[in-house]
Formats: C-alpha cells, sequence, structure tokens
C-alpha cells in the first residue's frame, strides 16, 4: 500500500486529492480538500503568499479527512508557455533471453528524453504513447514481450523554468515538496474520456477560471495539448462591466442565470447595480447575450486550436467540454452548432472507490485525471517520478556545464 498526493492550483480554486494505491495498483480516494484561490493569472503564481496559504489550507483538508499525513505531491499546471513536442527513443534488449522488463520501458523513454532543452525551459513529462518491438508497430505495453529492439515514441512537455519556480515556492512555503508535474490538460484529459475514445479520436476542452485546457487524442494517444488564455471569468467580467454591477453580483447572475442561446422574451432577472442597493428587473435576454458572445469567442478559440492539431471530422468520439465553465447552461448546444457536426458532450468524472461521487463534477476533471492517470504513470511506467530526478540532473548539468555558470550548484 503505497499513498499517492495530487494538487490542481487552479485560477479559482485548489484542490487536492490523496490517494491510497493498494498492490494492485487500483486507486482508492482517501481524502480531497478545497480552498479558494486568487494568486494565479494565466498558469502563473503572481501572489505567492496566498497561493501558499490556499495549498496549505486545501492539503490540511484532504489529510484530516484521509487521517494520513503527505509530503510530495504531484502538481497540474497550465499555460501558453507549457510545449509539447513528439520524441523517440531507441534501446537494444541486451538480457540474454531478450524479454522486455520494465528497466528496458524505462530506459527506452529516458532515452527519447535525451533532446537538448533552451536555457530557461525544463522537461516536465514524458509520455510515452506507442511501443515498436523489432519494427513491428502499434505495440501498447511491451512488458514481456520479446525482441533484440525496443522503440518508443514519446510526448515531450516542458515549461519555463520561472513558472515551475513559482509554483515549487508556494508549495513548499505551505511546508511541502513537489513529487512531479502534470498538465492539467493531459490531467483533465484523461479523467473524461475513455480508451476507446481516444482510439477513435477525441479532443477534451477544460474551461477553468482564467484558462482553457486542451487535449487532443488521436489512435489511442495525445497528439496536442494546449492552453488558451480565456476562462469563465471573462464572462463574468463581461457581465459586470456591461450591466454596471460587481463582480460578485456578475458571478451570481452569471450562475443563476447566465445562458447561452435562445431564453424567453419576457423573462427577467433582478439585478443589483453598483452604488445601488435596490434590485432593478432587465430581461434576462440581455444577459443571455452578453455571455453568448463571450461564450461563443472561447468555443471558436478551441475548435481553432484543435483544427490547427487534426481536422474535427477525424475526432470521431467528438468534443468533451468539461472543468467548471463547461457547467454554463446551454453551452454544449451551443458548442454543437459550432462544430460542424462533431458530437459534443459534458465530461463528467469516473467515480472512484472510496469517497463516492465526490470528483463527480466537471470542475474536478482535473483532480480526477490527476489521480488516475498520475497512478498509472507512476506505478507502470515509474516515469513521472523519474521526471522529478531528470530535473535534478539537468540541473546539475547545467550548473557543470552552462557557460553562465549558475550559482546555485544544485
Ligand atoms: N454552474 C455553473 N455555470 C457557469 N459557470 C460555472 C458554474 N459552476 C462553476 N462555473 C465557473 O467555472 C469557473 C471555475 O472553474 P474551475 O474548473 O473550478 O476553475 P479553476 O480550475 O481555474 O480554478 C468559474 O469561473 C465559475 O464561475
Ligand atoms: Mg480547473
Amino acid at each position: 500500500m503505497s499513498t499517492f498526493a495530487a494538487i490542481d492550483i487552479g485560477a479559482t480554486k485548489v484542490a487536492v486529492i490523496i490517494a491510497e494505491i493498494d498492490d494492485s495498483g487500483g486507486p482508492r480516494l482517501a481524502g480531497i480538500g478545497t480552498a479558494t484561490n486568487r494568486g494565479l493569472s494565466k498558469g502563473h503564481v503572481v501572489d505567492t503568499e496566498s497561493t501558499a496559504k490556499a495549498v496549505a489550507e486545501a492539503i490540511r483538508k484532504a489529510e484530516s479527512m484521509a487521517s494520513r499525513k503527505v509530503s510530495d505531491l504531484t502538481v497540474a499546471i497550465s499555460g501558453d508557455a507549457i510545449q509539447s513536442s513528439p520524441s523517440r527513443g531507441l534501446v537494444p534488449i541486451l538480457n540474454p533471453g531478450q524479454t522486455i522488463t520494465r528497466e528496458d520501458v524505462h530506459r527506452v523513454i529516458n532515452h527519447s528524453k535525451q533532446t537538448p532543452l533552451p536555457e530557461d525551459r525544463e522537461l516536465i513529462l514524458a509520455v510515452p504513447r506507442s511501443y515498436r518491438v523489432d519494427g513491428r508497430s502499434g505495440v501498447v505495453k511491451p512488458v514481456g514481450m520479446s525482441g533484440q529492439r525496443l522503440e518508443a515514441e514519446t510526448l515531450l512537455v516542458t515549461a519555463p523554468t520561472v513558472q515551475l519556480d513559482g509554483f515549487t515556492e508556494c508549495v513548499q512555503q505551505a511546508g511541502f515538496e513537489v513529487e512531479s508535474w502534470m498538465p492539467k490538460a493531459l490531467a483533465s484529459g484523461e479523467a473524461v474520456t475513455k480508451p476507446g475514445d481516444r482510439e477513435a479520436g477525441v479532443a477534451v476542452v477544460d474551461i477553468g477560471g482564467d484558462a482553457t485546457d486542451v487535449a487532443v487524442y488521436l489512435d489511442g494517444s495525445v497528439v496536442h495539448l494546449q492552453t488558451l488564455p480565456v476562462g469563465s471569468q471573462h464572462i463574468t467580467k463581461d457581465i459586470s462591466v456591461l450591466l454596471k454591477t460587481s463582480i460578485a453580483e456578475a458571478e451570481r447572475l452569471k450562475l443563476d442565470a447566465g445562458a447561452c442561446g435562445k431564453v424567453a422574451e419576457d423573462e427577467a432577472v433582478y439585478v443589483e447595480q453598483s452604488g445601488t442597493t435596490q434590485r432593478r428587473p432587465f430581461e434576462r435576454r440581455v444577459l443571455a447575450e452578453i455571455v453568448t458572445a463571450r461564450a461563443k469567442e472561447m468555443i471558436c478559440m478551441a475548435l481553432d486550436a484543435i483544427e490547427d492539431a487534426v481536422p474535427l471530422s477525424r475526432l470521431r468520439s467528438g468534443l468533451v467540454l468539461t472543468g467548471g465553465g463547461s457547467q454554463l447552461t446551454g453551452l454544449s448546444e451551443l458548442a454543437q452548432s459550432l462544430a460542424k457536426g462533431t458530437p459534443v458532450r459534458i465530461g463528467f468524472p469516473e467515480p472512484f472507490p472510496g469517497l463516492g461521487d465526490a470528483l463527480a463534477g466537471p470542475e474536478f476533471a482535473t483532480s480526477a485525471g490527476l489521480l488516475r492517470f498520475g497512478v498509472r504513470l507512476r506505478d507502470q511506467e515509474g516515469v513521472a517520478a523519474e521526471t522529478g530526478d531528470l530535473r535534478k540532473l539537468i540541473k546539475s548539468f547545467g550548473s557543470i556545464f552552462s557557460t553562465k555558470g549558475r550559482e546555485d550548484g544544485n
């Protein structure tokens, strides 16, 4: 039995999950904790102190629910500076029986990581996509097969060092350590799709507070990751500006009465405008127009990002909207009307054994995926954990070889 802990530091909330991993590798959700957060902007920490406080609060709550302490966490990050690129590794199988072992899989993935990186970026994750044994392609699990040569196709994900340092600082200030990193798009993508969807082709769009994370899958593996700088808070801000209300009142209006598309002509909403205390009636239709305009822009940006990677017609399992922002009334119908016949649905995370439906809402897609994918990477491939070591290794190489001469020496 081991413990897995992960944290989703979002623009509106921090969510922590703690799970037990039994010997069969299946995760059992033991605790969750959330705290509101305002210390993030566009995927970067802009207020370390308040984010560290939110991190500490969410971890404390999850620890108390799970009745256990944690020290190291997998941290979900996003942002338009996170980049992914395909890579390949190749190793000979050296053991006498020429049966492929887990170590061989680790070696081939590590080999795929040996590509030079710019000074200001770090590798955060190498995701295995498919393997080849003696030239035979399409191998999903090579362990136990026999052959002389193992090849792997991976997706290498990198992030700016300065962004990672910002998150590390918050986690450390809260009294914890970063064990590994996970792009939010990948976590959410795993949470709301099944292997069959990823085989058929699917795009996952996680609409958060100030950002939208996109992951595109084809033939069973991820082909594209992207973060767009728009989220559901932009809708709130539009309402606040156009109806002259506080942000809190605009958020209330969005949640209670906001909708995409047509609403009944004669419906009224009562709005408390700034500087007044009396609520005054407005046509709900006006609110819907404001919401629809921004929602349409967000969906079109997501569709453009997806189509830059693959034609929509290749996504036979369609488009899955998730994240807190996907709960907007009428959003999936709006997306459906823009998606050129590609099916659209709202993605809810599959339940875990343990806390029942505690992570069932779309706003917990990232957390649920952190658990599902994080555990798989850690236990089956050992890749995520190694990436952490590799980060230290690259840093030490950096300090030895860098012509600029890093001072920190670690
Ligand atoms: N029922 C709802 N209808 C519309 N928007 C919602 C609803 N519930 C949550 N949201 C919006 O979702 C956003 C938060 O999504 P979430 O995925 O939790 O964000 P983050 O991960 O960025 O913290 C907020 O802007 C919130 O207003
Ligand atoms: Mg989120």
